[in-house]
């Protein structure tokens, strides 16, 4: 019997010499330790023992099943490591192999100058708010001063849904919304950027969709002085430091007085050239004191506040500032045109290819 023992031990020891997976490891372990394995087989002899031998042989089975088992675990350990080595000289990366390119696309020019303006607003304390761009006739129009059957709807050919609703064709209805959804009727700081949308055939200078940014502030004893300084600061960030602006009379329904702004040519610093049409000034924005109407037709009280509006193009601002001179650019997404713009700019350093 105990020969068979140390007969066994040597053939374990062989056969583990031989083998070099977990799996050949798992069929020694289920031949040898498992449940119908030979050293189970052994442990029947047992039985057909005198006493005193049986004492001796268990002992001497015990501490075989210790052995086997610590002999097994030992090679489990060196055949995990050889099986890790293995792996990670096949999974070795070639670093020396051409990385590919990821394009990244880059910030839209005229969203560069929504962000740019709304950074100055924000600074002077405007809260940034957003309005639906399919809109009522209410707030697009009738709201503002502009009554069904005003000739003035005539400038602002529309893209009608039904009869009562239509693509905004201004962010103007903000205003509206902005100064009805106040319950307090309090004072109100706001810009409110966004796509706009017109029936006009597409052109250098016509788009069918645009962007606007409208600006509302209503307070007691806001004046046109406000207003100025307001569009000085908006001209100087946009355009230089040395810039002045002018007013115009003008005419819009939700605005009086109403005012055209001039800004002194950021070219020829006023003295006159051809961005200027030798003028000196160039046209950048339609502005007013919010007309009492729509401050009535807002639930406000206009005996007791006044307000000043003003409608800025942010594709008239990036034409002028880059001297882009067809609105079509803005929307071809031509990424030749896109890349120069990042160029002008500085620009993000993954730019698209
Ligand atoms: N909504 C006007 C337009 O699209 C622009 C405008 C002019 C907005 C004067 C204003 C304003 O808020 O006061 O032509």
């Amino acid at each position: 019997m105990f020969e068979k023992i140390s007969t066994i031990e040597k053939e374990v020891i062989d056969k583990l010499q031989d083998i070099n997976t977990t799996k050949e490891l798992n069929d020694i372990k289920v031949a040898y330790l498992g449940k119908k394995g030979l050293i189970n087989d052994l442990s029947s002899i047992m039985s057909t023992l005198e006493v005193s031998e049986k004492k001796e042989f268990g002992k001497k089975l015990n501490e075989f099943k210790a052995k086997i088992t610590s002999m097994i675990n030992a090679k489990q350990q060196s055949i995990d490591e050889e099986e890790l080595n293995a792996r990670l000289i096949e999974e070795d990366i070639d670093i020396t192999l051409p990385a590919t390119k990821i394009k990244v696309g880059s910030i839209h020019p005229i969203q560069r100058i929504i962000n740019e303006i709304e950074d100055l607003f924000i600074s002077m304390g405007y809260d940034v708010v957003e309005g639906p761009e399919v809109e009522q006739d209410l707030y697009n129009f009738e709201k503002l001063n502009l009554p069904k059957g005003h000739p003035a709807r005539d400038s602002q050919d529309s893209f009608y849904i039904t009869e009562e609703m239509l693509l905004r064709t201004q962010t103007s209805p903000v205003q509206a919304r902005t100064m009805e959804n106040n319950k307090e009727k309090g004072p109100i700081r706001i810009i409110c950027p966004g796509k706009t949308y017109r029936r006009d055939n597409d052109d250098a200078t016509h788009s069918h969709q645009f962007t606007q940014i409208e600006g509302l502030v209503v307070g007691e004893n806001i004046s046109l002085a406000d207003l100025k300084g307001t569009l000085e600061q908006f001209a100087r960030k946009m355009f230089g430091e040395n810039r002045e602006i002018r007013f115009r009379p003008s005419f819009f329904p939700f605005t009086e007085p109403s005012i055209e702004v001039d800004v002194s040519c950021f070219k020829c610093g006023g003295k006159g050239c051809s961005v200027c049409k030798q003028t000196g000034w160039i046209e950048i924005l339609g502005s007013g004191m919010v007309h009492p109407h729509v401050l009535e037709n807002c639930g406000y009280d206009a005996q007791k506040y006044t307000g000043f509006a003003f409608g800025i193009g942010p594709e008239r601002v990036a034409m002028l500032k880059y001297g882009i001179n067809d609105i079509r650019q803005f929307y071809t997404n031509d990424l030749r045109f896109l890349n120069d713009f990042n160029r002008i700019e500085g620009g993000n350093s993954n730019e698209a290819k």
